[in-house]
């Protein structure tokens, strides 16, 4: 049997790495098929960086690979050749002007992380992408190579297939680990994934009383049993109801493994600035500010309103104590609560509230130049499910965008010859008059099998637009034929939508005014105009597998088309049809009206000279007058399928 699908290379998940190398590949001329069980790629994306999305970090690719918490040096080739520079200069130029905020992070100007998963959408488009919302459940492997991918709606094949499907971080956004479970189905090591960069459970109870409350330029601290300190540093944290998190917090828990083995303490430096000498003078200053004050009462200079009760409660000092009779011996005790407040960690914060996991498959079995598997031929990993990590900051992105890049940039390109000799392609041909469910059913049909759905309609409708644009006659062949050489017709693909470009502006929605409708027709009888859109059409069926609907597709455009449908109904059912999507858009019609306009399209369509709407003789008949949509859209499937199967 034939191959339904025809690709150069599928990724697997539609995160950030997935999403930046099915572009990067579909940019190289690659056929990409990306497949994303979520109807909406990039979730996890819109909702990193508290919603901001920290795309990078702005350094040297030498910091980037300091930053990383396991596997830095794996990471070297693939840094230096897409650093955070270019992943800057690549979003800045599609339109997300970023900032440089502390510690380099770097953000979209606008704070919405929306900026940067739009930026990455409108780059799959225009790589010409197709996007298929399917679960992969398998890969395809014979003889130590990939074929392909099993989906929850087929298998689809391809020589080459990158897996981005994420580690375990964030179950509910649909990372779920399933790529080490490809991995391992190619031979592949998985290095135990465990939470890293996640919150800090503690035991103390008064963490919950705090909870939600941030520190600023605090210090912490963390000992293992023996006193070893195993991480210091400055930074931001929060008390959480179930312990610590935060930036510091996130940084100190992937230095920290086997909680119960090595029984952390956590002491956090509240005023790092302050030497204690300086701290009891500032203790002493704010007695004296609030001398007539109740103890508790005089604290409020130096700690937050959350954590004054717990220090006081801490300080074992009584609350309502008059400050100035509180004793040097006392104020050193507090001096100690504020330089080193100390908390127990029991373990790390569960997996799945992690914000990326360590482990992943293992770097020894991947190529650092390529992300190529040394196990499986055609085999490639991006992003989180590879066994690096790095510190926040924007590091685990900059991982992500880097191998990604250097991924879909090590993918072969396909020769030509062999492209032509493939014994997947197919091309099906659906003519026949306006309104009998050409277009939805095409398009439905082509989703569901992983073909590329071509509306030629919207060709005619982008020439008409333009003419009208023109104040050009739509009946002015002289005039419109003069106008043709300036008209440069783009056609993006994405998620099985097919947008149209004219002259550089997206005119999809544009096209489908009844005046638009009209003019497509008078131009589509002009001989030149078909011509001018002729190679269009033709080229992109050599491209690809295509199903192309029209009126002249079987009969002129592609004759030796696999298989050829012609699809009509009723003009009075076309009509009620027609009404429905008016109405829906809002449009004010009549039924009359609309009959009229179909019954004289028909005319128009079917007695021009050139190119008219008639049934290729070896075109398959279906009337759809008496037939739901899904009972049609069977029928169409059954057709392709049998004609797969010749
Ligand atoms: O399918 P549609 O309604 O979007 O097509 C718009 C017009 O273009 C329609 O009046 C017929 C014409 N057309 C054509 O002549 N040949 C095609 N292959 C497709 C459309």
């Amino acid at each position: 049997m034939r191959n339904t699908t025809d690709y150069d290379v599928i990724v697997i998940g539609g995160g950030a790495a997935g999403l930046f190398a099915a572009g990067r590949a579909g940019e190289r001329g690659l056929r990409v098929l990306l497949i994303e069980k979520n109807e909406k790629v990039g979730r996890k994306l819109g909702i990193t960086g508290k919603g901001r999305c920290n795309v990078t970090n702005n350094a040297e690719p030498r910091t980037v690979i300091e930053n990383c918490t396991t596997n830095g040096r794996f990471l070297f080739s693939a840094v230096n050749a897409f650093p955070p520079s270019a992943v800057m200069n690549f979003f800045e130029e599609r339109g997300v002007p970023l900032k440089t905020e502390r510690g380099f992070r770097v953000f979209p100007q606008s704070d919405r992380a929306a900026d940067i998963v739009n930026a990455l959408r409108s780059y799959i488009k225009a790589s010409g992408v197709t996007r298929l919302t399917a679960e992969a459940k398998e890969l395809i492997i014979s003889d130590g190579e990939v074929r392909g991918v099993s989906s929850s709606s087929g298998e689809y094949y391809a020589k080459s297939v990158i897996v981005c499907t994420g580690g375990m971080s964030y179950t509910l956004t649909g990372s779920t680990g399933d790529g080490y479970r490809f991995a391992e189905s190619a031979g592949h090591t998985i290095v135990k994934p465990v939470a890293s960069l996640v919150g800090i459970c503690c035991a103390e109870r008064e963490c919950s009383e705090m909870a939600g409350f941030s520190l600023k330029n605090v210090k912490l601290r963390v000992e293992d049993k023996r006193g070893r300190a195993v991480f210091e540093e400055m930074g931001e944290m929060l008390f959480t109801h179930v312990g610590v998190s935060g930036p510091l917090v996130l940084s100190a828990s992937a230095h920290m493994r086997e909680y119960e083995k090595n029984g952390y303490k956590l002491y956090i430096d509240l005023k790092p600035a302050l030497s204690e000498e300086k701290l009891d003078a500032r203790l002493l200053r704010d007695f004296e500010k609030y001398r007539n004050r109740e103890f508790m009462n005089a604290l409020s200079d130096l700690a937050g309103r959350s954590m004054i009760p717990v220090i006081v409660a801490r300080s074992g000092i009584d609350p309502e104590k008059r400050v100035n009779s509180v004793t040097k011996e006392e104020r050193k005790k507090l001096i100690g609560l504020f330089k080193a407040f100390q908390l127990t960690a029991i373990s790390p914060a569960p997996i799945e509230e992690a914000i990326i996991t360590s482990g992943g498959v293992s770097t020894r079995e991947i190529d650092p130049k390529t992300m190529a598997s040394k196990k499986c031929r055609g085999l490639y990993f991006a992003g989180e499910v590879v066994d690096v990590d790095a510190y926040t900051g924007g590091f685990n992105l900059q991982i992500a965008w880097s191998t990604a890049y250097a991924a879909a940039s090590a993918i072969p390109l396909p020769d030509k010859n062999e492209r032509k000799n493939d014994m997947k392609h197919l091309d099906v041909a659906i003519d026949g008059p306006s309104g009998a469910g050409k277009s939805t059913l095409a398009r439905l049909a082509a989703e569901k099998l992983g073909l590329i759905y071509v509306d030629t309609g919207a060709l005619y409708r982008t020439v008409g637009l333009y003419v009208l644009s023109k104040g050009v006659g739509s009946r002015d062949a002289d005039r419109i034929i003069a106008l043709l050489p300036e008209i440069d017709i783009g056609m993006e693909y994405s998620g099985g939508i097919q947008r149209m470009i004219l002259n550089g502006e997206d005119v999809t929605d544009k096209i489908r005014t009844p005046e638009v409708t009209k003019y497509a027709s008078d131009v589509s009888a002009i001989g030149a105009v078909r011509a001018f859109l002729t190679d269009t059409q033709r080229s992109l069926a050599e491209k690809y597998s295509v199903i192309m609907d029209g009126r002249d597709i079987g009969t002129v455009i592609l004759p030796n088309a696999e298989l050829k449908i012609f699809l009509t109904a009723s003009a009075e059912v076309r009509a009620r049809r027609r009404l429905k999507d008016f109405e829906a858009k809002g449009i004010e019609t009549t039924f009359e009206e609309v009959l009229r306009d179909i019954e004289d399209r028909d005319y128009n369509d079917s007695h021009r000279e050139i190119a008219p709407l008639r049934p290729a003789e070896d075109s398959v008949l279906v009337d759809t007058s008496d037939k739901s949509l899904d009972e049609s859209l069977q029928i169409i499937l059954e057709l392709i399928k049998g004609a797969l199967k010749e």
